[in-house]
């Protein structure tokens, strides 16, 4: 019990290393949360730095949802509770980080990390439902939306396992209550497409 525990923490202490703030600091000595979207994720990170630190941070992020997921396997806890509940907290680090004063990312890159490594297969038909999405629409946050929103329905159709279908269901609301203003801008026809730049020189 206080084993999984510690891995919760460091678990959560991991998805609060913003790497697109870190990326920004970095590269133009920027806040990424003070351009673009306002987002600290990679989409916005490509919108404001460009493909290579975009490319950087969406790797660094999924790593982090891995590397959550198998920590507790690491600390010799192998219980699939202990696996979700780092997963969860990985995820709520990355949206609600600790480092930066509580404002993060929409954790979709951290969820893929952590929901891939839980359910692969739930989370390959939904990134493949995502990403056909993003390629017809160039909405990236339509897809992102739509990838956590299928994974709990793959997950009820193939494997079956409740622990993975409600933790599933909680992820998509993590997503859905951080893409707020995404969905209010799609539905006013606002939302900014992907390849639409706004860099900072
Ligand atoms: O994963 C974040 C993405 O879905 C939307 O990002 O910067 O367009 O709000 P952004």
């Amino acid at each position: 019990m206080v084993m999984w525990m510690v891995a919760a923490v460091i678990a959560y202490l991991l998805g609060s290393i913003s790497f697109s703030y870190l990326m920004g600091r970095m590269l133009k000595g920027i806040d990424i949360r003070q351009h673009g979207s306002g987002n600290a994720g990679a989409t916005n990170t490509l919108r404001v730095l460009g493909k290579g630190p975009a490319i950087a941070v969406l790797s660094l992020d999924v790593l982090k949802g891995i590397a959550a997921v198998w920590l507790p396997v690491w600390l010799g806890q192998e219980m699939i509770w202990a696996r979700i509940i780092c997963g969860v907290a990985v995820i709520v680090g990355h949206n609600w980080p600790v480092f930066f004063g509580f404002k993060g990312g929409k954790g979709i890159a951290s969820t893929i990390g952590v929901m891939a490594s839980l359910a692969f297969l739930p989370s390959l038909l939904a990134g493949i439902i995502a990403i056909v999405t993003i390629v017809i629409t160039r909405y990236v946050s339509l897809g992102s939306l739509l990838f956590t929103a299928f994974i709990p329905v793959f997950i009820l159709l193939l494997d079956r396992s409740m622990e993975l279908f409600w933790i599933s269901l909680l992820v998509a609301l993590f997503a859905f209550v951080r893409h707020r203003s995404n969905i209010v801008k799609l539905a006013k026809g606002k939302e900014n497409k992907l390849g639409a730049k706004k860099k900072v020189c």
